[in-house]
């Protein structure tokens, strides 16, 4: 672990596992507060975990949360096993979705997750490889007001 990680948490998300669909981000954002990080930066991050979450509930088959504070930032980095994006800047898109009926019965499916994780970071990065899976890494200062 490098000398300025001051504390790291992992988390496993299964595909599909609607019935736990947002503890990840509830748990993170418990740990946060108990660290006493500013409700700013709380509230950024946990907009964006829900939404990868979510993601990872609805298209992947299962992923591996990975959650680090340093000095500067809060980071999270997930990792999924599923069929990856095909196009990336038709994913980013707000209102673009492939999300079932039974997905959009749920309240899901408005298309508006990934770009409200890129708005919600001051860090962002996204790759996917098809048939393989995704990577999301992104971040939010500590230094913002609170
Ligand atoms: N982890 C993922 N694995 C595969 N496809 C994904 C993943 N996350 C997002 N996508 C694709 O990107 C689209 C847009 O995602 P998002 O902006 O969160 O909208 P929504 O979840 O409402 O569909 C999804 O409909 C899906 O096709
Ligand atoms: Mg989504």
């Amino acid at each position: 672990m490098s000398p300025d990680v001051l504390y790291r948490e992992s988390f496993a998300v299964e595909g599909n596992d609607f019935e736990h669909g947002g503890n990840v981000a509830t748990a993170i954002k418990a740990t946060l507060r108990e660290l006493g990080i500013a409700s700013g930066a709380i509230r950024r991050l946990s907009i964006a975990n829900f939404e990868a979450e979510m993601n990872v509930i609805m298209y992947a088959r299962r992923a591996e949360f990975v959650f680090t504070i340093t000095p500067e930032l809060i980071s999270v980095v997930v990792a999924d096993e599923g069929p990856g994006i095909p196009d990336i800047d038709w994913a980013m898109q707000e209102g673009h979705s492939t999300a079932t009926p039974e997905m959009r019965e749920r309240g899901f499916g408005a298309g508006l997750g990934l770009p409200n994780i890129r708005k919600n970071s001051d860090e962002f990065a996204i790759e996917s490889i098809v048939g393989s899976g995704t990577t999301l890494r992104y971040a939010v200062r500590l230094d913002q007001g609170a």
